[in-house]
């Protein structure tokens, strides 16, 4: 992506499009937009008083070959209402005009500020774009149909001088924040026979490499060694060897404590032997996006020169029936020692955290965060629109909810209470891996909670977040990424709890 970035005049620039950012209004009284109707002869004012634009966040209107201009074509772009303008409306702009034709068709592009000045506005703008424009993969056999993305020159301007290093630094910020997001979506997407926990493992250290920072693989035996009897139930059904990946970016003053991530990586959870239906099973290839999260986020991090110590863990397998499987009813001796009764093979998410939130032990954190796919209950708390979060330490959940503010990636806290505690007991073992039907969200971190050290800890889960049902602004059908701005978020504003 070939970028530049300018500030003043750009009248004299030969660019294909010009991408000019409005907010809502009745009538043409802008100073730089009266101008524009000049040089298009009235075709602004026609097209104010035809009420064909006003404005309205994601409305576009295009005006050909205007005077005084040596672009081929002015887009003007509703942002909306000015009152109640934030970064997203700036996302979900740029995302809607992202696979407009009047741009795609164009190969360079200048996106202009006129009359906005805040850092999030210019970030949200091209995280917008990224994220809109991004495709579903392609495994179609011969030449690729999809009509084909031409944007290759893209700059950006502002009017005044002063905001030139701003616009630089959030869009260069923005860039990396949305590639990030993209590399969660694609991992999601790739359907498990060509991402399995080995390939998992393999991409971690590819990104470790690239990003310099540290990456150790555990394999089956190193797996048993560290006695991770839960993460070793789940594996057992499948010939896929689990792994369980270790990664430090040490970005923070040296002996200064980690924040730990920890996320689900099951790259297919077909349930086990209590099999799931067969209707939409096939969604599952994306039941590891809480460890595609922490993997983008410590990346993103990475990037980013964030000033914290942060690792991330993830522990991968496949969920799969088979003659080696985990049969309901078996007992499991999880890394901590606590038994499990495993009631349903298909709460295995909790099995393999389980054992990864209590290797978080080993790195003395000030925090620890986990993501997962967790439950599918979560659906009939917010559905799609945001992610239930859990925990024990307000000050750590108040933070994750501010990340919210400021990436529009929601999120809201539930309760764990003692009656949810009470679910999880077995009478043979010290707990069962599932509490049957009520809060069944609540009831899987209640669970979680026995796992944890002596530490702020807080779980968000994805379930159904990852997923976008029909088609958004930014977010086209299939898996979101959601929660990755969120940690990145977390991490960059991180303060002392
Ligand atoms: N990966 C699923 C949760 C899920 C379901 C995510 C649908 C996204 C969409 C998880 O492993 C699971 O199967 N959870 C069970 C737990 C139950 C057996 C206690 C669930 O939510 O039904
Ligand atoms: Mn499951
Ligand atoms: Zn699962």
């Amino acid at each position: 992506m070939k970028r530049n970035y300018i500030s003043g005049n750009i009248n004299e620039l030969s660019v294909d499009s010009i991408v000019w950012f409005v907010s809502e209004f009745k009538n043409l009284t802008d100073k730089n937009l009266k101008a524009l109707d000049t040089c298009t002869n009235g075709a602004l004012q026609h097209i104010v008083e035809t009420e064909e634009f006003s404005g309205k966040n994601g409305e576009t209107a295009v005006l050909l070959k205007p005077d005084c201009f040596k672009s081929q074509k002015i887009i003007l772009l509703g942002v909306g209402d000015k009152k109640n303008l934030t970064h997203d409306s700036f996302r979900k702009a740029c995302g809607i005009l992202s696979r407009k034709k009047s741009l795609t068709q164009s190969k360079s592009v200048l996106f202009y500020f006129d009359n906005f000045e805040e850092a999030a506005y210019f970030q949200g703008a091209i995280e917008g774009y990224i994220l809109g424009s991004f495709k579903l993969l392609d495994y179609k056999s011969g030449e690729s149909k999809k009509s084909k993305n031409k944007l290759s020159r893209f700059t950006f301007a502002v009017d005044n001088k002063r905001l030139l290093r701003r616009l630089e630094t959030a869009v260069e910020k923005g860039i990396t924040i949305a590639e990030g997001q993209v590399l969660v979506r694609t991992l999601g997407l790739t359907p498990s026979n060509y991402f399995t926990p080995k390939d998992f493992a393999a991409k971690a250290q590819e990104l470790a490499k690239k990003y310099k920072f540290k990456c150790r693989i555990l394999d089956e035996n190193a797996i048993v060694k560290e006695k991770m009897g839960a993460l070793l139930a789940v594996a057992k059904g499948s010939d896929e060897p689990p792994r369980f990946i270790i990664m430090e970016y040490n970005g923070g003053r040296k002996g200064t404590a980690p924040i730990v991530l920890v996320g689900k990586g099951v790259t297919f959870d077909s349930g086990g032997i209590s099999l799931k239906p067969g209707l939409n099973m096939h969604e599952m290839k994306g039941d590891m996006c809480g460890a595609g999260v922490v993997l983008g986020a410590i990346s993103t991090a990475a990037r980013l020169g964030v000033k914290q110590n942060i690792v991330a863990l993830i522990p991968t397998t496949e969920n799969m029936p088979s003659g080696h499987a985990t049969k309901p009813g078996d007992i499991h001796v999880s890394r901590k020692g606590l038994t499990i009764e495993n009631i349903n093979t298909d709460a295995e998410g909790r099995l393999i955290l389980a054992d990864a939130l209590d290797y978080a032990n080993k790195f003395n954190p000030q925090a620890v965060i986990d993501v997962a796919t967790l439950t599918g209950a979560t659906l009939y708390i917010l559905g799609y629109a945001g992610a239930p979060i859990m925990g024990n330490n307000q000050k750590l959940l108040d933070r994750i909810m501010d990340a919210s503010d400021n990436t529009a990636e929601k999120t809201w806290p539930l309760p764990i209470w003692d009656e949810h505690r009470e679910q999880m007991k077995s009478s043979i073992a010290d707990l069962v891996n599932s509490g049957g039907r009520p809060a069944g969200t609540i009831a899987a971190a209640a669970f979680l909670e026995n796992f944890i050290g002596d530490w702020p800890w807080a779980h968000i889960d994805i379930a159904y977040v990852d997923v976008e049902p029909a088609g958004s602004a930014y977010t086209p059908k299939g898996i979101t990424g959601i929660g990755m701005r969120l940690l990145v978020d977390v991490l960059e504003n991180w303060k002392k709890l």
